[in-house]
């Protein structure tokens, strides 16, 4: 039998053996979109939505990351609600990634996707891996949600500007007004009241 009909018969064996290491080129080259849809969206519009949606899905991906750190690394009488409060966010932040992620492939993008390209490309200033206090927490994820609400009205008009509406909802329903409420409920958590006894007006003023 020659070499090349013993590789014949080879590759017509039925096998159970699952064929690993596999590889090949890219199908789709990241920062690109596929040249036609039918969503009536011309290609340079898709091209610059998807651009800045990736950004946004950076911003986005980097604060859900630090809402689970928050919640593991949390410390102080406030431990309970807070690990509670940080989980929650972390969940809506979750669903936000998936349609920010999901809108850019429906528009022909590519999605960013791994921690390290995420890291390279987000807004958001890196936290020490180290634990930190409540207030310092919750001001670094009241910052990291400044970034993204301000990208997103800037995004969500010019969105409607080049007529890219789905886009538009989008942050406007989905990212921004999860975040505007997000951003209360962190907030309130820094307001200086006291815990169980009412300051008299006297030290009020004194003070
Ligand atoms: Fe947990």
């Amino acid at each position: 039998m020659t070499k090349k009909a013993s590789l014949a018969t080879h590759e017509n064996t039925i096998s159970a053996q699952p064929r690993l290491h596999q590889n090949a080129r890219e199908i789709q080259v990241y920062g690109t979109v596929s040249h036609a849809l039918p969503l009536e969206l011309e290609e340079p519009v898709r091209l610059e939505m998807t651009e800045q949606l990736n950004l946004l899905l950076a911003d986005s991906m980097t604060l859900r990351d630090l809402y689970k750190k928050s919640h593991w690394q949390v410390a102080g009488p406030t431990f309970y609600q807070l690990h509670l409060l940080f989980d929650k966010h972390f969940d809506e932040q979750v669903e936000i990634v998936d349609k920010i992620a999901e809108r850019i492939q429906l528009l022909g993008g590519v999605s960013i996707a791994m921690a390290a390209d995420v890291a390279e490309t987000t807004r958001i200033a890196r936290p020490p891996r180290g634990r930190e206090e409540v207030p310092v927490q919750i001001s670094r994820l009241l910052d990291a949600h400044q970034v993204i609400i301000g990208h997103c009205r800037q995004l969500a008009r010019r969105a409607s500007e080049i007529g890219d509406d789905g886009s538009n909802d989008l942050v406007i329903s989905d990212v921004l007004r999860t975040n505007e409420l997000q951003v209360w409920f962190l907030s309130e958590h820094l307001v200086e009241v006291p815990l169980a006894r009412a300051e008299d007006a006297g030290m009020r003023k004194a003070g």
